[in-house]
Parts: C-alpha cells; structure tokens; sequence
C-alpha cells in the first residue's frame, strides 16, 4: 500500500542533505520518478542523478511564482502527468534572525511567511491546476514544524506561518476531495540536519519523550505514506513526527 511505483513526483526543496534529500530518496526507492527542484542547480542535480532516469533535476526560487509555476509545468512535459506534489523548502533560522516579536522588522516577518506558506499555496495552486487537467486526483504533501502546533519562542513568523500550512491542507482538502486531491501536512520535531544542530548527542535528548532527535528518514517515511494510496482516505491532517514532544504534559515522566 505504501509502494509509489509509476507515480510521479515534484519535491521542491529535494535537493538538500536533509530532509528534502531524504525524501527524495524514499520517493525513488518507492518505485516514484522525482522531478527535484531546488535553489542549487548542483544539489538539484545530485539528488536527480542518484534516481537515474527517474530523476529530473530543477531549478529556481520558490520566491518567484514564475519559477515555481515553472517546476510544475517541466514535471508535467518531462514526465507526462503529476500525482505528487512535496514541499520542503522553509526553516526561519536560515532566513531571518531569530529575535523575540518585538524586534522583529515587518521584513523578516514577510520573508519568513514568502519562505513558509506563500510559496506553498502557489505550488499548491499550480498543482491542482495540473491535477485538474490530466481528470483530478493527486496528493500534496508539505513539511511543517512543531513550531505551527506549539508555541514558537523567537519565531514567531515562522511558527504562524506553519500554523498556516495546516489551514491551507484543510482548506484544499475540502475543496477538492471530490476530485480526489489531498493535502496533509508532515509537522518535523527537531530532526538531526544541520539546522537542528542542538549541541547535544543525537540519542541523549532529555527534552523529548522518545530521548533522541528525528532522522530526516523519520519525516521522509510519513510524506512517502501521505502520498501513497494507504492513506487514500486521509486528508487536511497534520502528522506530527517529533518523539512525542506535542503531547508530553509539564510533569517530568
Ligand atoms: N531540521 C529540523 O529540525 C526541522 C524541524 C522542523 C521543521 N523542519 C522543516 O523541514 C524543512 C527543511 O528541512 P531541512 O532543514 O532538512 O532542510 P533541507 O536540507 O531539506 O533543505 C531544504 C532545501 O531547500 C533549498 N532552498 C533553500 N532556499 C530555497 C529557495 N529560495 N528556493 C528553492 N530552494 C531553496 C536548499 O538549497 C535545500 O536544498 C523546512 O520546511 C523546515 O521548516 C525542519
């Protein structure tokens, strides 16, 4: 039931080391030809070539809807349809400083949402376009943060922005179930990449229930179930994969 064979895929933000890569990877050994977009041209096309002729490198600004409407029209002449659509692409660290609320510039704020949610609807948007026109059906899978769920100290942009990605599944959700396009949202706890780098040894992480950080491999397992047809019936959630920080109580266990 989770097996991808034959689908057809765009992961933008596929090329990195993290959590996109590890996506793209698991959508590829699933049996799914990935088209990759990215900023790097270069992570773009490492990433490609590991799928071989299942790969298609990218890229572009998820910042321009020119190139982002432009990665959905290259899977769709490449590749012939699209049934998935990941995005990957966001983080506030990367972007923008992390200051409390009131010293926040109405800049960052813009392009913490630009990088977190503006992007994502554009790309859903042009997604079901395409999904529409080959006769509907397809999956949207993004990648939020437990900074949407929870209280997100100095990034506050960022935690509303991914706030927002769970609204926009809803939303999608309902408009479109009856053309069988789902959207569910994949919220990360802290996952071992480079960005979560928490000075602490991966597996001894006292301030989450299950003592270790995620592994891109653990966020990459659940986009690859949201696309497949195992969760056929699910749509508008948001999965948490976080070791149980979201529902630990204040007490210590
Ligand atoms: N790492 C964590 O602990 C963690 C925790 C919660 C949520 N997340 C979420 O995971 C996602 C990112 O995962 P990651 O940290 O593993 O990163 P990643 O390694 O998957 O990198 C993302 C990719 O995005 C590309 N990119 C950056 N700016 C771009 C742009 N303007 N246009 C196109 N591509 C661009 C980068 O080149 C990189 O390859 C984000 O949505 C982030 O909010 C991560």
């Amino acid at each position: 039931m989770t097996s991808l064979d034959g689908m057809k895929a765009l992961v933008i933000g596929g090329g990195g080391e993290g959590i996109g890569r590890a996506i793209t990877r698991a959508f590829g050994a699933a049996g799914a030809s990935v088209a990759v977009a990215d900023i790097s041209a270069a992570r773009a096309g490492e990433a490609a070539g590991e799928l071989g002729k299942g790969g298609l490198a990218l890229s572009g600004d998820v910042r321009s809807r020119a190139d982002v409407d432009g990665f959905v029209q290259h899977t769709v002449s490449s590749f012939g349809r699209l049934d998935t659509l990941v995005t990957v692409v966001g983080g506030q660290v990367a972007f923008v400083p992390a200051v409390k609320l009131h010293e926040m510039t109405d800049e960052d704020w813009d392009l913490a949402y630009e990088m977190n949610l503006r992007y994502v609807a554009r790309a859903a948007r042009a997604a079901i376009r395409a999904f529409l026109a080959q006769g509907g059906g397809g999956s949207i899978v993004s990648v939020g943060s437990v900074a949407g769920i929870m209280a997100a100290p100095e990034q506050a942009a960022y935690g509303a922005a991914k706030a927002g990605l769970a609204s926009l599944a809803r939303t999608v959700a309902a408009e479109y179930a009856a053309d069988g396009i789902r959207m569910n949202i994949v919220a990360c706890g802290a996952i071992a990449t480079s960005v979560a780098n928490t000075g602490q040894a991966a597996d001894d992480v006292p301030e989450i229930p299950m003592r270790r950080l995620g592994l891109p491999a653990d966020a990459a397992a659940a986009a690859v179930y949201l696309a497949s047809p195992a969760s056929s019936y699910v749509t508008g959630q948001t999965l948490a994969v976080d070791g149980g920080v979201t529902v630990r109580g204040p007490f210590p266990d």
